[in-house]
């Protein structure tokens, strides 16, 4: 494939969405084609399944939970992503598998072999070239989000931040500090990604 595929991941409230939206604004300004999309959701089916997912009068089990993530990573990488990324695009994802990684597999506590296997089947093996993970201690993003279950939330964003310093390692995650501004996170950010331009000898004004 001729494009190349961003993800961003972090508890909820690190600044992984205003990340991603200054990153995708930023490679159109190169003239770039850049796609943004966001899980869940992500196309009309997946914002549907989306709105079962965040509706908090839904009483689902952590397998039901996992199979609508999948649903909704499915379509979104079968007709949105790949098509875009065979058509040389760059496609920035706001979460991606990981996220079932650390939230279904390490925060609801489902066999990590049975998610990434999910998520294989999911993504048809679709990995991102790059994974930039904002690491935030839970605290400090909870103050930036309101909660009404604030406790379980507290308890749960800790088990799920765990899992992603777990995978850090393993998944070649590039740790940013999202205890910065948002303008130093934005430098550190783009810094990388000049240099990843250069790296794969991608030709900036040709971008
Ligand atoms: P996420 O997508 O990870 O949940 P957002 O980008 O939506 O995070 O940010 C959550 C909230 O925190 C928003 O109100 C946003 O304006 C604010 N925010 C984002 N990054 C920072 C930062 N580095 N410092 C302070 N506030 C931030
Ligand atoms: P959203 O508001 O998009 O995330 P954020 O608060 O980080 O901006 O809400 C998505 C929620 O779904 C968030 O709590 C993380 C969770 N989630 C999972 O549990 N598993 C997944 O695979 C994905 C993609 C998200």
């Amino acid at each position: 494939m001729k494009g190349f595929f961003i993800s961003f991941e972090g508890i909820d409230g690190s600044g992984k969405s205003t990340q991603a939206k200054r990153l995708c604004k930023y490679i159109e300004s190169l003239g770039k084609e850049c796609v943004l999309v966001r899980e869940p959701g992500g196309t009309p089916e997946g914002e549907r399944i989306r709105r079962i997912l965040l509706d908090k009068s839904s009483d689902l089990t952590p397998e039901a939970e996992f199979f609508l993530f999948l649903a909704s990573r499915s379509i979104l990488t079968q007709r949105i992503i790949i098509p875009s990324l065979k058509l040389g695009k760059f496609v920035i994802a706001d979460r991606f598998a990981d996220s079932s990684l650390a939230y279904q597999g390490y925060g609801r506590g489902l066999d990590i072999s049975f998610v990434k296997y999910g998520n294989n089947v999911a993504t048809k093996g679709l990995k991102p070239d790059v994974i930039f993970y904002i690491d935030i201690p839970v605290e400090l993003a909870m103050r930036r989000k309101s909660y009404s279950d604030r406790m379980e939330k507290e308890s749960f964003l800790k088990k799920v931040r765990e899992g992603y310093l777990k995978l850090s390692k393993e998944h070649g995650y590039i740790p940013i500090d999202g205890r910065k501004s948002v303008e130093e996170i934005w430098d550190d950010i783009k810094g990388f990604f000049s240099k990843m331009l250069e790296v794969n000898g991608i030709d900036r004004d040709n971008v």
